[in-house]
């Protein structure tokens, strides 16, 4: 054996110590986004039957909620809204009153501290449960743009501090920023889902937020898997436009798109851990297939080490149980 050479890898994995000091990517609870489903009516905790864990919550519980995220040092939330009615023209995202509008007054007013996160979309709002306008049975860009619009700006107006679209419709960051601008919220970042791909990994969540479209599906405004330059131009258009983040959506089956956005821009990035895969790693651990502590802070490290800065995930909670008992 003594005429090999060959390196000694191994040295610096003997002890859990060393391997410690050698880490390249950490976990930090304050790269979590937490997200939170509000629902109108009073005493409700609904379980989303396809993702253990995750329930629909009623304003008058929320603050409960949300204080168990922030014992466990959560820093940010985002709200998705369940409301009670729907129409073509999904009034009820941009109705001052709105579920959403209310939530964020009632834990801006409560939890002043958090960073609490508008997800800017029509389609748990709309009748058809697309995330724009439909005329002739299309989903029209300009027309949606508007009611995008009067959405982040009504969301704002309740105290939101970053209005994140996640519509898909093109110009969708210049009209927010246009609009917030004009109407005095020029300090309101938009985290913009830059990145969304057309992904089946979307399922449980329009379980979660009753936003399943009624007819055909996303395709002429999500993106196709396929496809990795269109990813960068949708990034650079939203860059231009004025995002302050970039988000890309899903994660585990995009790593390469996010390294490669994180590669050739210069905004924070977001990896949005979404709902299939939370259910795919519930389901697998409900078995008795996985060990799920394990399998989820893997992936999570692998989405920072990929590039994210920040990861939106319905694990947010357990993972910073997990990081404060350590390893
Ligand atoms: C729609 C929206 C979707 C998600 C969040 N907002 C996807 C969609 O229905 O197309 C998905 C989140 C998840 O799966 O966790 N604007
Ligand atoms: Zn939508």
């Amino acid at each position: 054996m003594k005429h090999l050479q060959f390196q000694r890898h191994r040295r610096l994995r003997q002890t859990a110590n060393m391997r410690a000091l050698v880490r390249e990517t950490h976990l930090h609870t304050e790269d979590f986004i937490y997200p939170i489903f509000v629902v109108e009516g009073e005493n409700k905790r609904n379980p989303v039957a396809s993702m253990p864990g995750v329930e629909q919550v009623s304003l008058d519980l929320l603050n409960a909620e949300i204080q168990e995220a922030v014992d466990l040092g959560i820093k940010s939330i985002i709200v998705f809204g369940i409301p009670h009615e729907k129409d073509e023209v999904g009034s009820s995202a941009y109705c001052d009153h709105g579920i959403v509008q209310k939530a964020i007054a009632q834990v801006k007013e409560q939890f002043p501290e958090l960073v609490v996160i508008a997800d800017t979309c029509l389609c748990q709002f709309t009748s058809h449960g697309h995330c724009g306008v439909i005329e002739n049975g299309v989903i029209v860009n300009d027309e949606s743009l508007e009611l995008l619009a009067k959405t982040a700006v009504s969301q704002a107006k309740a105290g939101a501090d970053i209005i994140a679209p996640s519509n898909m419709m093109d110009g969708f960051v210049a009209a927010i920023r246009h609009a917030l601008d004009e109407n005095g919220f020029s300090h309101v970042p938009i985290m913009s889902y830059a990145v969304k791909f057309s992904s089946a990994h979307y399922g449980p969540f329009r379980d979660a937020a009753h936003s399943s479209p009624k007819f055909g599906d996303r395709k002429a405004y999500q993106m196709d898997p396929a496809n990795r330059l269109e990813a960068l131009r949708e990034a650079e258009s939203d860059v231009l436009e004025g995002a302050d983040f970039l988000m890309v959506k899903p994660a585990l089956s995009y790593l390469d798109i996010i390294r490669d956005v994180k590669n050739n821009f210069n905004l924070p990035i977001v990896a949005y851990n979404v709902s299939g895969e939370y259910s795919m790693v519930k389901a697998a651990a409900q078995n008795g297939w996985i060990n799920e502590r394990e399998i989820v802070l893997e992936q999570l490290v692998s989405m920072k080490r990929a590039g994210a800065d920040l990861i939106l995930t319905y694990f947010a909670k357990d993972a910073a149980k997990w990081l404060k008992e350590g390893d």
